[in-house]
């Protein structure tokens, strides 16, 4: 955490606001984001990777509220979407179809045809029936559609294995071996127009040498493709880069990560792309949450709070750990070993499990850290639960960017059946 996130006076603050303002007005639980700190990731990777200026696509699955993205796109940042949702997201907040890379193994027809009449910059495509398709396509609109074809450098990278996509059995992208192939198929249809290649080979990675491995099967193809006729513009390395969610982690820091890559590029033509997602927002977030009861159990202590796994799925999901601390500040004496749990009817509801704690009462707001990236985007409604407020902070300025649902708007699209 940044200066963004501080303790003053034992009160825990998002830039000039206090986190327990914030609750006051909105409720539990809430998302909150700092507008600096988004920038400032932004404004580190551009400087970073300076030499060799890529074209950052931010990965809007990560975060993809109206806000967040309106200030990617104010900074003239390009976008990685996986659907026409996204997409229309993006064309909503003013962001450039053609800074527009549209990503994921399973684009629909309609997606296609969205994303060929906007004008994206290019397809990544994860295998020849898509493929096939998206020339289909092309072709009864009457366009060349740009594509780059995402290879699966097969590279196991060490992180969880749920987000780890570039090892072989995983089912994202072509085969590096199957990629030749593949592009002389491509060059050969009618409604398609070779532009790059891509590869995406996980997330939350602090291993820099996976991603030298991966760009350097990249440029091999690239070079080998050259030879055959083939000339591709963009290298599109996906994203990634992990962050801190512990504060003994320590991810590369970002002119690290940037090296790899220039090594590699500096005295080539090829553009390189990125599509980093949790390195942009995952720290530029909280979600504050309301203890509700403690509860001594037979063996264990529990902190029962509002927020639950509807609300952030990642510790249930994952098993991941997000440093979880009092809003009323760090210094306090007498501590336990407690499970931090929400209200759902799941034992895989937790937020924290077996975390020295200290005491906390009823009424007592906590800070779940880290939620900036796959937090809100992956919340649900299971048991009928409406999903959270999130509200961006801007010095001492602050908005609800998206209101708390009802229960009246989760039922809204509901029907009694007419026979019942
Ligand atoms: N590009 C592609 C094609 C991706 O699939 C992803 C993430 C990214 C870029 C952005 O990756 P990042 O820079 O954020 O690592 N829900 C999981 C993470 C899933 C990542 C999915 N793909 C979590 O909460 O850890």
């Amino acid at each position: 955490m940044t200066s963004d996130f501080e303790y003053i006076d034992g009160e825990l603050y998002v830039e000039k606001v206090p986190v327990k303002k914030i609750c006051e007005d909105f409720g539990t639980p809430v998302y909150i984001y700092s507008h600096n700190f988004i920038r400032s990731s932004f404004f580190e990777y551009k400087r970073a990777f300076r030499e060799i200026d890529p074209l950052i696509c931010y990965s809007v699955k990560a975060n993809s509220n109206l806000s967040v993205l309106k200030i990617f796109c104010s900074m003239d940042c390009g976008f990685d979407i996986v659907s026409s949702g996204e997409l229309q997201r993006v064309i909503k907040v003013g962001g450039n179809p053609s800074k527009v890379v549209f990503s994921g193994v399973g684009k629909t027809e309609e997606e296609i045809e969205t994303a060929l009449r906007s004008r994206i910059l290019f397809f990544n495509v994860e295998s020849e029936a898509e493929l096939r398709k998206i020339n289909e396509v092309a072709l009864r609109l009457e366009q060349k559609a740009p594509v780059a074809i995402r290879v699966n450098p097969d590279i196991n990278p060490d992180t969880h294995p749920y987000i780890s996509t570039g090892f072989e059995k995983s089912k994202f992208g072509i085969g590096i071996s199957k990629a030749m192939d593949v592009y002389k198929n491509a060059s050969l249809m009618k409604g398609i127009e070779v532009k790059g290649i891509d590869a995406h080979i996980g997330s939350q990675i602090f291993d820099l040498s996976s991603f030298s491995e991966s760009i350097s099967k990249l440029i091999y193809l690239a070079e080998n493709l050259s030879r055959h006729g083939i000339q591709v513009s963009y290298i599109d390395i996906g994203g990634g880069l992990g962050i801190s969610y512990e504060s003994e982690e320590k991810p590369p820091a970002k002119s690290e990560y940037a090296k790899v890559f220039e090594e590699y590029l500096r005295d080539t033509s090829y553009r390189l792309v990125l599509e980093p997602g949790r390195s942009m927002v995952g720290n530029a977030g909280i979600m504050a949450t309301r203890v509700l009861y403690i509860k001594d159990g037979t063996s264990k202590k529990f902190v029962i709070v509002d927020a639950a796994m509807n609300d952030l799925i990642r510790p249930a999901f994952y098993d991941s750990f997000h440093r979880i601390e009092p809003v009323r500040g760090i210094d306090l004496e007498s501590s336990d070993v407690v499970d931090i749990v929400g209200p759902i009817c799941e034992s895989g509801d937790f937020l924290a499990r077996d975390r020295n704690f200290p005491a906390v009462s009823s009424g007592e707001l906590l800070a779940v850290f880290s939620a900036g990236a796959y937090g809100f985007v992956m919340s649900s409604n299971y048991n009928t639960r409406p999903r959270a407020a999130e509200v961006l902070v801007s010095g001492d300025r602050y908005c609800e960017i998206r209101a708390r649902e009802t229960v009246e708007e989760m039922l809204k699209a509901e029907r009694i059946a007419e026979f019942l």
